[in-house]
């Protein structure tokens, strides 16, 4: 073969040796990506929510969810500066788990913030005393609520001040309590405008 010619059937070779290893590779992603929505079983698995955080507790000290192994959490994401849907959910938590008697001390209510720029340990730690005891606070930098707040799914916006307000915010934010059991693993969602402290008690009743 002319070398010109040689050159030109190498690279046809190259061509075809590429496109076979395109298509391996899309059909092993097809593949796996399938895999991924079922279990064996073929059953469709729960979409994955939560997951490990680290944040700054109300004390002011470093934590990580694998410092409440051992307890379940049930955990509000929201703000110190919430006037009524945050107040409203804690009490909710709070009062469940006095209902709840012995069974309750099982649980922690974690409140988390979405709003780390004015909600300091502080500011938390007197915020959090105020639903009584049980209740831990927990804040941190914006990436690390950022981060807490996606494992969980949580939405969560600084709304436009309103006129006359100066620079007083509110922040949008999804009102959900989750039920995470002591090995860490979410078990499952509350609606928190779906639920009062005696539907949670008895919820958290059949499962505690
Ligand atoms: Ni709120």
């Amino acid at each position: 073969m002319r070398p010109h010619i040689r050159r030109l059937v190498i690279a046809l070779w190259a061509v075809v040796v590429v496109a076979i290893l395109g298509l391996a590779v899309r059909v092993y992603l097809a593949a796996t990506d399938s895999g991924a929505m079922t279990t064996t079983t073929g059953a469709p698995l729960a979409p994955a929510i939560g997951g490990p955080f680290a944040l700054v507790d109300h004390t002011g000290k470093p934590v990580t969810d694998a410092d409440f192994r051992g307890k379940w959490m049930l955990i509000y994401f929201g703000y110190t500066y919430c006037p009524d849907v945050c107040p409203t959910s804690l009490t909710t938590m709070v009062d469940a788990l006095d209902l709840l008697g012995e069974a309750g001390a099982k649980v922690v209510p974690v409140l988390i913030s979405v709003d780390p720029e004015r909600d300091t340990p502080v500011k938390l730690a007197s915020y959090v005393s105020a639903f009584g005891p049980r209740v831990v606070g927990l804040t941190g930098t914006a990436e690390q609520v950022a981060a807490a707040a996606k494992a969980y799914r949580v939405y969560y916006a600084k709304a436009k001040p309103k006129a006359g307000d100066g620079e007083v915010y509110l922040m949008d934010h999804s009102s959900i309590l989750y039920l995470v059991d002591p090995q860490g693993k979410f078990h499952q969602h509350f609606s928190s405008h779906q639920i009062d402290a005696d539907g949670l008690a008895r919820r958290l009743r059949g499962i505690l």
